[in-house]
């Protein structure tokens, strides 16, 4: 994961271990991507490197890129032999060497989001195929509105803005045509996330991704933020023993014009 409001720590061995969702949904978009033998692909928040590691078993010749010490060192181990750089998407180390780049659940951490655009269509060659998932307008509303209310019930302030850029379907159609990449596909869907860990699933992807509204709190006010947050989503979000988050998807290719 990359980006200018991600943090830069994490903890990549939890994340590998309890996030597993946030790859596995994406392994279809590899199919978009349509790797052949050869090509030269960059993965753009490669996070730990799973789906990098299923480009390659494609045959392409796959860069993994992420902001996070962390996170790249999570990849060389899980997926030995592909090269990882530790970057920022928005000044990418790279000439004009991509026919394509893929990006799965990273670029709504990147609040110039126009920063990027304007490096992929750099990197990419004239033809390439730019790929990727990302947060759409609305996602995770019902889980954010809700830790925003539990925390002024609780006397907090939550804070004003939002680490996340989440664009609409036209916004961001509109932003790639305008940065020289022509959208050839693109679709916005509903994608209820069962989380993963079971009873503290919720508690756990607040703790994990969250921090920009909870780690102002002193750490007993976040517990029983989170605590009040679950009590308010359980009739809606919690079934069998799992949680489900209100993802909201945006799916894009688009190719970089000849010129
Ligand atoms: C997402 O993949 O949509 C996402 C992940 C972490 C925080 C916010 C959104």
């Amino acid at each position: 994961m990359t980006g200018s409001t991600g943090p830069r720590r994490w903890d990549a061995a939890s994340y590998d271990r309890g996030f597993t969702f946030v790859w596995k949904h994406g392994a279809d978009l590899i199919d978009a991507l349509d790797p052949q033998p050869g090509m030269r692909v960059l993965d753009i928040g490669c996070g730990t490197g799973h789906l990098t590691g299923a480009i390659a078993g494609r045959g392409a010749v796959v860069v993994g890129l992420d902001r996070s010490p962390d996170m790249i060192g999570q990849a060389a181990q899980n997926v030995p032999g592909i090269p990882f750089v530790i970057a920022d998407a928005r000044a990418l180390p790279f000439g004009t060497a991509f026919d394509a780049v893929f990006s799965n659940a990273t670029l709504h951490w990147i609040t110039e989001p126009e920063l990027v655009i304007e490096e992929i269509r750099r990197v990419l060659k004239p033809g390439g195929r730019f790929v990727a998932e990302l947060g759409a307008a609305g996602n995770v509303a019902k889980l954010i509105t809700t830790l925003c209310r539990a925390m002024a019930e609780a006397g907090y302030e939550p804070p004003t803005g939002s680490p996340w850029y989440y664009p609409t379907l036209a916004g961001y159609t509109n932003l790639l045509e305008r940065h020289g990449l022509e959208p050839i596909f693109a679709t916005v869907f509903d994608r209820p996330t069962v989380l993963e860990g079971g009873e503290g699933g919720l508690c756990n992807w607040f703790a994990m991704f969250a921090g920009w509204y909870l780690d102002p709190l002193p750490p007993p006010a976040r517990a029983a933020v989170i605590a009040r947050t679950e009590a308010i989503l359980r009739p809606d979000l919690y079934r069998d023993g799992r949680w489900t988050a209100d993802y909201r998807r945006l799916r894009v290719v688009a190719v970089r014009s000849s010129s």
